[in-house]
């Protein structure tokens, strides 16, 4: 099966290169304004390919997205130190609306998988730009990922195997839901118990605050995210191509909120399957709700 990445930059060449790494597909293309970048990033990407899974990697226009069962958007401008994801928004959203439609046009019934920031009022703008194919938001499945690793990193276990959920805006505003993380099985405070370690409101603040402010962090050191980013996009892509039925936290209109933002959903062939609202503390939800508000009050801005 084939994919497109638009916008061959830090994040899409480097989910290109996580998919081509992890077999995911068996064609990438990478298009991008800068075609001559996006050539390079596919060649180089492409002498990865023989020695992992053989997926051939070429770049190309809008057009050579035909065909593709998946298209990665991930163009645009990126957080610089100190900015915020919402303010990225009208040059984003700028761009958005010239490329969405053309992007639909080149691979209609694509699923599109919409990366760039602010996420969740741009897959919003998308989905507005593009009525006539699937369209979500990596939103915050790398959050949610980033919430597991601290918690595996306290309980002393495989990541793979802590389980919870970030909702809501992929941004400061995200809900750490400590109400759905479990370690094998178990709340994760009845596990640190059970195992005899330490777990104090401290301990839980310090993993709250490394999930919402990893970004930044890492901004500040390396001016960019793409590692676990493009990862995300790979796990995301392959739980489409494959109709896997996962439960990932990706972003899509929700109408019960009135925006579009992140709530675990089945995520299969055609996109969003189906969404599961958590049993939240009450607390969670009054946090979910003003994730929500920020996130219309964001997308009341394209409005007009
Ligand atoms: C981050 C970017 C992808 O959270 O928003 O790293």
């Amino acid at each position: 099966m084939k994919v497109g990445v638009v916008g061959a930059g830090l994040v899409g060449a480097t989910a290109a290169y996580a998919m081509t790494l992890r077999g995911s597909c068996a064609e990438i293309v990478l298009s991008d304004l800068d075609l001559r970048r996006a050539e390079a990033e596919a060649q180089d990407i492409a002498h990865a390919s023989p020695v992992s899974h053989g997926t051939r990697v070429s770049a190309g226009p809008l057009e050579e997205l035909a065909g593709s069962r998946v298209v990665i958007v991930a163009a645009g401008a990126n957080q610089q130190p100190g900015e915020s994801r919402l303010d990225l928004l009208q040059k984003n959203a700028g761009i958005f609306r010239e490329l969405i439609p053309q992007v639909a046009a080149s691979a209609p019934g694509a699923v599109l998988l919409i990366a760039t920031n602010p996420v969740d009022v741009l897959t919003g703008l998308s989905t507005r730009l593009a009525p006539e194919q699937p369209v979500m938001g990596s939103g915050t499945v790398l959050d949610s990922a980033r919430f597991r690793h601290l918690v595996a990193q306290h309980a002393g276990v495989d990541a793979t195997h802590v389980h919870g959920y970030v909702l809501g805006e992929h941004g400061d505003s995200e809900v750490i839901a400590w109400s759905t993380a479990t370690v094998a099985g178990l709340p994760v405070a009845d596990f640190m118990a059970a195992r005899g370690l330490d777990w104090t409101p401290e301990i839980r603040a310090a993993i709250e605050s490394g999930t919402r402010d990893a970004a930044a962090a890492i901004i500040g050191g390396k001016r960019a995210t793409y590692y676990g980013i493009g990862a995300a996009l790979a796990r995301i892509t392959e739980r489409v191509l494959g109709d896997r039925r996962a439960v990932l936290t990706v972003s899509a209109p929700t109408p019960q909120f009135g925006v579009s933002l992140s709530l675990p959903r089945v995520v299969g062939a055609g996109g969003v399957l189906a969404t599961v609202m958590p049993r939240l503390t009450p607390d969670e939800e009054t946090a979910l709700e003003a994730s929500a508000a920020v996130l219309r009050e964001a997308a009341g801005q394209l409005e007009g």
